[in-house]
């Protein structure tokens, strides 16, 4: 495996770079749209931060590049999760879930993870149509078929847990999502087949989450509502646990997402905390400029992992690997 060798020494050099004021970060689906706001945010702080992009492939770094104009060496391809996502969400092999979580995923997370004070995860299953139009709804065909979220949002997510760990990385954000206190939530259902293999989204991720409080890492896990593609640092922000809000809004920008998943590597009321976060439409309340003061309402609150469903069974989670697509 000469090409992971090569990929390791080369990240291992880039973050052994003098770490003097800014933050090491890494970030990962920067390729995506919420981590891709993370990393363009934290690039415009220089003094702050000096973020690490990882992408899922060099399609995604290129055009990474192109859209920001960072430098070729503050992105990277994170190719063991591309291995896996290959070997492991096709229909032509099959493996056990044992063999899957012994994988070395997060190759770029662990190999990134050092030397860096934090890591940003965005990167996420995600649901797309897949061909043709369902019989009974008359919708079309979605699922995941760039990796389903046992795959990408349990094990990779897992994986780079582990790596940050291993690497003694200060501090784990993870951006996630509202309704991980419903088993049955309508996002559940999304690329599962009629046999119940697939998809499980909101109970994949929620499982990555128990297992980063469970690490003893330093951790901020945010639950945003519905993602919007408007403009961020319009509006008002909503926090709130356990999918119970103060307020009618289930919505928020991908920019003011971003801007909380980076506010939590810098405020000391973040840490160890799990909440969720929504915006009041704008022209509603007082456009949030306080990131200090944001979480105050919760009066030290976090969400209650105890509520919900986490999957606890690897061979179940083998039923839920392959197929839904
Ligand atoms: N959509 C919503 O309304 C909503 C609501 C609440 C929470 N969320 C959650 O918020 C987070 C950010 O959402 P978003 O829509 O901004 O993100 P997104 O654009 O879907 O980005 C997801 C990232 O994950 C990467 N990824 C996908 N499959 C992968 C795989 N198999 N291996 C490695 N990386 C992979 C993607 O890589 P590429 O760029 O190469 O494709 C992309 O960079 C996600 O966790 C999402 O579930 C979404």
């Amino acid at each position: 495996m000469r090409q992971p060798r090569i990929w390791l020494a080369a990240t291992l050099a880039l973050c052994l770079g003098a770490r003097a004021e800014p933050m090491k970060v890494a970030v990962t689906g920067t390729g995506g749209q919420t981590g891709g706001h993370v990393f363009r945010k934290m690039l415009r702080r220089p003094e702050l931060f000096s973020p690490i992009g990882i992408a899922r492939t060099e399609r995604s770094k290129e055009a990474l590049l192109e859209a920001t104009g960072a430098a070729p060496e503050q992105v990277v391809v994170d190719i063991g999760l591309q291995q896996s996502t290959t070997m492991y969400s096709g229909n032509d092999r099959q493996c056990s879930a044992v063999e899957a979580a012994q994988e070395p995923q997060g190759n770029a997370g662990r190999a990134l993870a050092g030397r860096c004070a934090a890591l940003v995860i965005g990167s996420s299953a995600k649901v797309k149509p897949t061909g043709g139009t369902n019989a009974e709804t008359g919708r079309p065909n979605m699922g995941f078929p760039d990796g389903q979220p046992y795959l990408v949002d349990w094990l990779a997510q897992k994986a780079q847990i582990d790596a940050a760990h291993l690497a003694g990385v200060g501090h784990v954000t993870i951006c996630s999502s509202m309704g991980g206190t419903n088993p049955d939530h309508m996002l559940n259902r999304f690329g599962r087949t009629t046999d119940g293999r697939g998809g499980g989204i909101l109970l994949w991720k929620r499982k990555a989450e128990k297992y980063l409080i469970d690490s003893g890492l330093t951790y901020t896990i945010v639950h945003p509502g519905g993602l919007l593609n408007e403009p961020g640092g319009k509006r008002a922000l909503v926090v709130g646990v356990d999918d119970k809000l103060p307020t009618e809004s289930r919505s928020i920008p991908r920019e003011d997402v971003a801007e909380v998943l980076l506010q939590s590597l810098l405020q000391s009321d973040y840490r160890d905390r799990s909440f969720d976060l929504v915006a009041e439409p704008e022209g509603s309340g007082e456009v949030c400029t306080d990131f200090a003061s944001l979480l105050q309402s919760l009066q030290g609150s976090s969400c209650d992992y105890s509520l919900g469903a986490i999957p606890d069974r690897e061979l179940a989670a083998g039923r839920n690997r392959i197929g839904g697509r």
